[in-house]
């Protein structure tokens, strides 16, 4: 069994592989300045958004927002995971991938080595469906009925289970085969949902004589199953439970299959089932996804616009339809930036996806979706109006209320400020009073201005440049001193500066692709990657000390600020205790000679 592949050596082949070397193998690319361009390889474009950093060793697409290292371009574009990804990367440069040895590296590794064995147990198990389908002329007759094509079939891996109560266990079970290679324990059965164990401690098959749909991860490994009756028995659809492989409030069905059939996506439609996904494909729309039975979540939304920038949602006319859209609106509004694009189309009553494709055609369908489908913010400005009374004083009042609510959840952008506009104009109020108690919010968190970044004005805060700066040149961290006492301010950022500058004095040769590696899948990823797209305008090493010291001197002065602040506010309500008083008169003779501050 192998272990942990060590921190040190991803560090060291993200520092000697170059990036631009790896992505021009597979999509050719142009300079431009001190970049490379082209044609973003993970979404439909004409003219080149994605850029290549040889510097910070990073790629990032202006069009559709993906980013990352050679590590995860090779994952992306080759569908890759990580190990295999830098296995691969590793060939390139003629080395071996060494395995950590330690007891908590071997934890680790057998961890994974147990959910790897547990991909491995559904894999075999959709095969054995697969192989179950071929050999049952009942579910054939079923899904020829349901007019399912051999190829779409084929392609969503659709399989059966026949009936009886331990048909995998007999299958897969140690217990009862003797072949090794496809057997597995009783636990890890019942781990993935296969198998149920009620009270008395028997344990038996959770499908039983039903169609049985794959659910597959976005890297194409099978995590799930839905099972559905053939005919009218109840439950229609059963699905697995929540495993360790398989969140259904993260995946979604058929976004694999749909990526593998289409490089570029450009929009992906959202239908409520699995039939609707398979349906569709087989009309030749092989760009839906279903959420697992589930409401859509805002990480579905995420993982949706990090691969497309176009989003349809495609309901039911009824109410469970309408209800679904709107929980799928308030759930999309915190990630929906300005170039993302959401829309609804509701069915005529009665009809579902699947239906309404056998029965208008494939052109009819996509000229609908187009043509007959809502916009969010008209949808959210509609629905809103629908549930409020705008002829009463009351009703404009709560209408403003529920609106404000969302919009409180919305990024700062354009689609923001042209619904506020929508909401000032029904309810007859002043815009400026509405918008104003946020202006009070940017108000209360100074920004130190630094326009010095590629030439456009940006307003950043200096913990946010001192980041950039030492995300561009990390032997910067040396000019650091004192951190410790700005951590304990607490301002935003803060943190991820200070681990920062820690992890470079630890690793003193990283590089910013490194050291975005070290954050990958963290709450800090996102910060990392919107800062490494800037690039200070200098690269002269004097400058650039001269700034990051420039930076710290502006964070001392705003922590300075805020304890100085904390104290005279809480001498004002509760009074101060005697140690609290001598750090008042300390700061505020310090603030009395500001040159010591700065120092
Ligand atoms: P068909 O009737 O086969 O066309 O199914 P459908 O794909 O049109 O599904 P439907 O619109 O009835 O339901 C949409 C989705 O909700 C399904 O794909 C399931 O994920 C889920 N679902 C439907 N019925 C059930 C049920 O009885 N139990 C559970 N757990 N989920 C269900
Ligand atoms: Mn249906």
């Amino acid at each position: 069994m192998s272990g942990l592949i060590p921190r040190s050596f991803i560090d060291d082949l993200l520092t000697r592989v170059d990036i631009v070397d790896t992505i021009h193998a597979r999509v050719s690319l142009k300079k431009k300045g001190q970049l490379y361009a082209a044609c973003c390889p993970f979404h439909n474009e004409k003219t080149p958004s994605f850029m290549v950093n040889p510097i910070k060793q990073f790629y990032y697409c202006f069009g559709c927002g993906v980013s990352g290292t050679a590590i995860s371009f090779m994952m992306a574009y080759e569908h890759l995971d990580f190990v295999e990804a830098v296995e691969s990367l590793a060939a390139n440069q003629g080395l071996s991938v060494p395995r950590e040895k330690g007891k908590r590296a071997k934890a680790a590794a057998q961890a994974k080595q147990k959910n790897k064995s547990l991909y491995t147990l559904m894999e075999d198990v959709a095969h054995y469906y697969q192989q179950n389908l071929q050999k049952n002329s009942a579910a054939q007759a079923y899904l020829e009925q349901r007019g399912l094509s051999r190829e779409v079939i084929d392609r969503y891996s659709l399989g059966y289970i026949p009936e009886g109560w331990d048909a995998v266990s007999k299958r897969f079970s140690q217990q009862s085969v003797q072949n090794t290679t496809q057997s597995y324990t009783q636990q890890q059965l019942l781990d993935v949902g296969l198998l149920i164990k009620n009270e008395k401690g028997r344990v038996y098959d959770r499908f039983r004589d039903r169609i049985m749909f794959p659910i597959v991860d976005r890297r194409g490994r099978t995590i799930g199953f839905g099972g559905r009756v053939m005919g009218d028995g109840s439950p229609k659809y059963l699905n697995s439970p929540e495993t360790t492989l398989f969140h259904k409030g993260t995946e979604l069905y058929g976004f694999y299959e749909a990526r593998q059939h289409t490089r570029k996506l450009s929009r992906i439609v959202v239908v409520e089932g699995y039939m609707d996904v398979i349906a569709l494909a087989q009309f030749g729309i092989s760009y839906a996804v279903a959420t697992l039975g589930t409401a859509t979540t805002k990480e579905h939304v995420g993982h949706l616009f990090r691969a497309v920038s176009e989003v349809i949602f495609c309901f039911d006319g009824d109410r469970a339809g309408r209800e679904a859209a709107w929980r799928a609106l308030q759930n999309s509004l915190t990630v929906l930036r300005d170039g993302k694009d959401i829309r609804f189309l509701f069915l005529p009553m009665g009809e579902d996806p699947d239906s309404q494709v056998r029965k208008i055609g494939r052109e009819a369908f996509e000229k609908s979706l187009q043509r007959d489908s809502i916009s969010m913010t008209d949808y959210l400005i509609e629905h809103l109006s629908k549930s409020h009374n705008l002829s009463s004083r009351e009703g404009r009042a709560s209408f403003l209320a529920e609106a404000g609510q969302l919009l409180q959840t919305m990024p700062d952008g354009l689609i923001c400020d042209q619904l506020k506009v929508d909401v000032a104009r029904l309810t007859s109020i002043d815009l400026a009073a509405f918008t104003k108690r946020k202006r009070k919010q940017i108000n209360a968190e100074p920004k130190q201005s630094f326009s010095r970044l590629n030439d456009r004005k940006v307003r950043i805060t200096p913990i946010r440049y001192a980041i950039t700066l030492l995300l561009h040149r990390p032997a910067l961290a040396a000019e650091v001193s004192n951190l410790e006492e700005i951590v304990m301010f607490n301002l935003p950022g803060v943190i991820l500066l200070a681990k920062l500058i820690e992890t470079i004095e630890e690793s003193p040769h990283i590089n910013a692709a490194a050291i975005l590696d070290r954050w990958r899948d963290t709450q800090h990823e996102a910060s990392i990657v919107s800062l490494m797209r800037w690039q200070p305008k200098s690269d002269d090493d004097v400058m650039l000390a001269r700034e990051i010291k420039d930076c710290l001197r502006q964070i001392r002065k705003q922590a300075y600020g805020k304890k100085l602040e904390n104290l005279l506010q809480k001498e004002r309500i509760n009074g101060l205790d005697d140690l609290e008083k001598r750090d008042l008169l300390a700061l505020l003779r310090e603030c009395d000679h500001p040159e010591r501050i700065e120092q």
